[in-house]
């Protein structure tokens, strides 16, 4: 029977995060510690959120989760791992005799809803976004303060970097229980303003092999990864932070797309190879290089996780003119008008110099569209009752 009690709720949102040093690789398939520390940047929630909603109250008779507006399987283990984790954080900070939060909480079932603004199957890191989103939500009704990563961790080990904004370490950790394992700040959104994200979306078919089998194969198969991690790693993590420090865009620049490349290498060396990488995604980054290579520095970089759609870093006031190169060397297809997607971009003609150094033959439609994008902050909560994507029953609102 309902209490009549209206239930507890809470609205947040988190962000998407592109590493520049790769985490590939576990030591602790349960807890999900990873074998390297990695680094990454975190990307502005203005063209890329997801938003979650959290709702707990007496009334509801089991953990339900709607995801893009469908139900999903509750039972899922990452789900239930994210759960237990934030449940027993939040009993021991009663148990540390803090006795705000609000009472019999624990016990109550919850209810939660996601969206994210972006297809989710175009490939970007919605999984990171959504298990950090997840974690915020959740810390904030069960009355859960302090470092998240642990739960967002559990939920997909990308995540725990979605939890700040700017630019963020995992550090690996070292101890078995992985309390050591957890993500860090190390600089705020608006460190480098000049700095701007290009998404290339390139296909927006799911990926062939998902991200925790591709790193579980290599990690059993790859003598490169594991050179990588032991050899490799430790210091491009130094050298990435420096060159954050420093905003030194050219050695960040080399050290991210060095750091992509050899990532995609240790799928090469995991047998059997894995690929993620397409026809499209090896020409963008030819043409990124002959674009560095046409202006004499580096002024561009790119990156690829586990699909074809390639991320690329420049500064402000380059963003004209590599869009022009990509629209030459990709010609949009039938959508031109919303090739460009996000900040705003003035168009600007492209030199006859400059076309005929971006070598080969276009290729249409290649490149479906851009996200342009910068750096951001971390998770939000939204004080606006109207944005809750659960009603006062605990279901999902009606999609106007
Ligand atoms: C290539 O975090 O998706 O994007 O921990 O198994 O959920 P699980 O993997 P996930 O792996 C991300 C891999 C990557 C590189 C990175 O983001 O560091």
């Amino acid at each position: 029977m309902a209490s009549g009690k209206p239930p507890v709720v809470v609205t947040c949102t988190a962000p998407v995060n592109i590493a520049v040093i790769k985490y590939w690789g576990k030591r602790d398939e349960e807890l999900i510690l990873p074998i390297n520390s990695s680094l990454s940047v975190t990307l502005s929630q203005d063209q890329l959120k997801t938003t979650t909603t959290a709702a707990i109250s007496t009334d509801f008779t089991e953990d339900r989760i709607w995801l893009n507006g469908r139900e999903e399987d509750v039972g899922q283990p990452r789900l239930q791992a994210c759960l237990r984790e934030i449940r027993r954080l939040a009993r021991k900070r009663r148990g540390a005799g803090d006795g705000d939060s609000p009472p019999l909480s624990l016990s109550y079932k919850v209810h939660v809803a996601s969206v994210n603004n972006f297809p989710t199957a175009a490939g970007l890191a919605s999984s990171a976004a959504g298990y950090a989103c997840l974690a915020y939500a959740l810390a904030r009704v069960y009355g859960v303060e302090g470092d998240l990563s642990e739960v967002a961790r559990r939920g997909s080990g990308s995540a725990c970097r979605s939890l700040y904004g700017g630019f963020v370490e995992w550090q690996m950790g070292e101890q078995a229980d992985g309390k050591d394992s957890i993500a860090r700040q190390l600089a705020p959104e608006g460190h480098w303003p000049q700095l701007r994200v290009l998404v290339l979306v390139v296909s927006a078919e799911k990926k062939l092999t998902g991200s925790t089998v591709g790193m579980q194969t290599s990690v059993e198969t790859s003598a490169l990864l594991k050179f990588r991690a032991e050899s490799v790693v430790p210091a491009r993590m130094r050298e990435m932070a420096r060159c954050i420090q420093d905003r030194d865009f050219q050695r960040f620049a080399q050290l991210t797309m060095k750091d992509s490349n050899q990532f995609h290498a240790t799928c090469l060396d995991t047998f059997p190879p894995i690929s993620y990488l397409s026809d499209t995604s090896r020409r963008i980054i030819q043409l990124v290089h002959a674009f560095n290579a046409y202006c004499g520095q580096t002024k561009v970089a790119y990156t690829f996780d586990a699909g074809p759609n390639a991320v690329v870093f420049t500064l402000d006031d380059t963003v004209a003119e590599f869009v022009a190169a990509v629209k030459h060397s990709f010609p949009p297809a039938a959508n031109g008008d919303r090739f460009l997607k996000g900040l705003p971009v003035t168009p600007v003609p492209l030199s006859e110099e400059l076309k005929a150094a971006l070598a080969g033959d276009p290729t249409p439609g290649g490149v479906q569209y851009i996200i342009v994008t910068q750096v951001g902050p971390g998770p939000q909560v939204l004080d606006d009752p109207h944005a809750h994507l659960l009603g006062s029953d605990g279901l999902p609102k009606q999609a106007s």
